[in-house]
């Protein structure tokens, strides 16, 4: 029976580009997808940003954006590397969009119409500088218990203690430095403590096959209230006040949604936006009665809002409750847990323009993954081994070995009948595929790979056995030859439906290569037989060291482009954004210099006195400009795209101004202005000129 998916994985908070972990959680469900659609199953498959929050209206306001053109900023940035790494969401969508305002404010109405919404005022750390109430991460203060400083509002880093933020000792504002007052302000909450509420809880998440055993019994524990009639579970606050970047809540001015509240609705807020583009029903695929399975990936640390509160608030509003939540381990790089701000050593955005084939990384996370929630670990030479030694040595090889004979020596032809031994092994490989086909099912990719990499294992021991080199010596072996490389290309074949789930890139070279069309799981009970495969070109490189090199060093100063297969034709052109170790504004940093190289350069405040356009030139503007000498100089500029002379006029800026006066076409120009863009400026546009702060007057020198 074809199954219905509808399969989700995290909302990314919108306040920087991917990370590894991201990029990883991705590839999870990526290959789980593409597995079920090699079934025959039909997934839908949808993400989004996760617009909204106290941090990221606070770095929108770092940023000078509006928090709309903040998030629309880091969107953008989202494609490449979707694209790079083959995730292949039908859907990408934004919590701030109208269908998450509609359909948060529905389920918002429908829960209180429940009677599970109740308001109650409690008080809080207020910073009477910025006019709002703090985050306990904006608040930091000396821990209560241990006096240590500089704690943050929940728990203290150097004895563990954990607290309420107004039990810190001198607390103040991160935003301000203003000492916080205690504020009181009505909160909405949802009623998660109800009976009703646990009664279903229980009955949901012990639902056999819906959660991780660890998974559930974590939940246990949550559920559970000792002999002082502490833990269990508490109601739910999810109101903030004015300011915030949110939605607002439905008849209650100046309160908005906690983001948390919105955030997984922006799961159903995609799939409805997706089915307008792709003329679905969302109604039909979210039908409580209905036969679609809906299923989430998630990374342990957010599995009390997707197992507690997520079904809950679809269960009492009369919706559908998720069918599956898969809940994986964190990646780690080297041993070294990844801050949340820097990300890790290694950038995804990096990975691709270092030209490194996104398939290897792929394999890599896939042979280490299970359906557990177990960390895992990228560690290079372990990455190197197991794609130069399984993926290329042992698979790739095979293909190698024996295409190049067939299409030689047999016009491209497959024999049509095999010997004894050749289908004995082929045999051997068809009847694995209900066992590794289980084992994607279950998420237990490292299984299946292993599996698959000892299914090669015997097909090379076949080919070391009958040596189509040695064969293709003797002309008497001719019809044994063909025996030969057909069951490789074969086997090859099986190989490759095996992997395609994690490889889609390839398997697709595959298929053109041998000629047939997209392979299925099915596939795998069948044969080529006589048929007639195109020529073998080298389908997959080798990892080299000096690439992983390269992905653990800063930047180099020339970007050093090696060149890589990555199926999309290797590297990935476009800006950084930012990711941490990638390429700020879009190029790589000069190679370093010393302070007397810098002194070399003469950095003056300019007064701009006057701005004109330049007759002849769309480029350039002539800058009349006032270093405090006695002459003005000009300077011809290339920033006609970005300024008008007349809002030039007046302000001061930085010049070089000992460089070698340069003779244009259109006069002598005596140095230059020094302005800000990307490298990449059709990508990124943007000219920014350097202004100094008020105060400042001609000719000083910048040093
Ligand atoms: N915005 C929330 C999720 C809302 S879902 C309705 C959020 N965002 S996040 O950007 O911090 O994390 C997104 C996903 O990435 C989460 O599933 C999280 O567990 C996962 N990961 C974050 N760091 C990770 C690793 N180091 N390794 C693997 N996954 C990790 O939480
Ligand atoms: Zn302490």
């Amino acid at each position: 029976m074809p199954r219905q998916l509808f399969v989700t994985t995290a909302l990314p908070y919108a306040n920087g580009p991917f990370h590894i972990g991201h990029i990883m959680e991705y590839i999870q469900a990526d290959i789980w997808v593409r597995f079920q659609r090699m079934q025959g199953h039909t997934v839908h498959f949808v993400g989004a940003d996760d617009a909204h929050g106290a941090p990221i209206m606070i770095a929108a306001e770092k940023a000078g954006k509006t928090p709309q053109q903040f998030v629309a900023d880091i969107a953008a940035g989202r494609q490449q590397y979707l694209d790079g790494f083959h995730i292949g969401f039908d859907h990408w969508h934004s919590t701030d969009e109208p269908e998450n305002h509609e359909l948060a404010k529905d389920i918002y109405r429908a829960l209180r119409k429940a009677g599970l919404v109740f308001i109650r005022p409690i008080e809080q750390f207020f910073d009477p500088v910025k006019a709002m109430f703090l985050p306990d991460r904006y608040i930091q203060g000396e821990c209560p218990k241990c006096g240590a400083k500089d704690q943050y509002g929940d728990a203290c880093e150097v004895c563990g203690a954990v607290y309420a933020p107004t039990e810190l000792k001198h607390p103040t504002s991160t935003l301000t430095g203003a000492t916080p007052v205690l504020k009181t302000s009505e909160h909405h909450f949802f009623q998660l403590s109800s009976s009703r509420c646990i009664d279903f809880l229980k009955e949901w998440t012990h639902e056999p096959g819906r959660l991780q055993p660890e998974v559930l019994n974590k939940i246990k524990e949550w559920f559970t209230v000792d002999e002082h009639g502490h833990g269990g579970l508490a109601d739910w606050d999810i109101s903030r006040d004015a300011p915030y970047f949110g939605i607002e809540i439905p008849d209650a001015p100046g309160k908005y949604f906690y983001v948390w509240l919105d955030a997984p609705i922006g799961y159903l807020a995609s799939l409805k936006a997706y089915c307008v583009k792709a003329g679905l029903d969302f109604d039909a695929l979210v039908d409580p009665d209905g036969p679609t399975e809906q299923v989430h990936f998630i990374g342990k640390d957010i599995t009390y809002f997707h197992t507690l509160f997520w079904p809950a608030m679809l269960k009492f509003s009369g919706r559908k409750t998720p069918d599956r939540v898969f809940v994986h381990g964190f990646i780690t790089v080297s041993g070294e847990k990844m801050s949340k701000s820097r990300g890790t050593g290694i950038s995804p955005l990096r990975y691709l323009e270092l030209g490194m084939n996104a398939q290897w990384l792929r394999y890599y996370i896939a042979a280490k993954l299970n359906g557990k929630v177990e960390d895992i670990d990228f560690n290079p030479d372990d990455f190197m081994a197991r794609v130069n030694s399984d993926l290329i040595g042992k698979y790739i090889n095979i293909a190698s070995r024996a295409a190049g004979f067939i299409a030689k020596r047999f016009d491209g032809r497959l024999a049509s009948t095999l010997g004894a031994d050749g289908s004995a092994l082929l045999e051997t490989l068809q009847a694995a595929r209900t066992d590794i086909a289980r084992l994607y099912d279950e998420r237990e990719y490292g299984k299946a790979l292993r599996e698959t990499m000892s299914l090669a294992d015997r097909v090379n021991a076949y080919v070391d056995a009958n040596k189509p080199w040695e064969l293709a010596k003797q002309p008497g072996e001719h019809a044994r030859l063909q025996d030969v490389c057909s069951t490789c290309v074969e086997a090859f074949r099986l190989l490759t439906v095996y992997l395609k789930p994690v490889l889609p890139v390839l398997a697709q070279q595959v298929e053109a290569f041998l000629n047939i069309g997209p392979l299925v799981f099915d596939d795998a009970s069948r044969r080529l037989g006589a048929h007639a495969i195109g020529n073998y070109s080298h389908l997959m490189q080798r990892v080299d060291t000096k690439q992983l090199d390269a992905l653990f060093e800063p930047p180099s100063p020339q970007p050093s482009s090696v060149p890589g297969e990555g199926a999309n034709g290797g590297a990935v052109s476009g800006g950084a954004s930012g990711a941490a170790g990638a390429t700020p504004g879009g190029e790589a940093l000069a190679p370093v210099i010393n302070i007397g190289d810098f002194a070399k350069i003469d950095l003056r405040l300019a007064k701009i006195v006057d701005a004109a356009l330049v007759d002849g030139s769309t480029k350039l503007l002539r800058l009349t400009l006032d270093v405090g000498e006695a002459e003005p100089r000009t300077v011809f500029s290339g920033i006609q795209s970005a300024f008008k002379p007349a809002e030039l006029i007046g302000k001061f800026t930085v010049m070089v101004a000992n460089l070698a006066p340069r003779k244009m076409k259109f006069g002598l120009s005596e140095g230059m202005v020094l302005a800000a863009s990307h490298a990449d400026e059709k990508s990124h546009p943007g000219l920014f000129l350097l202004e100094p702060t008020p105060g400042a007057v001609a000719g000083l020198r910048v040093r």
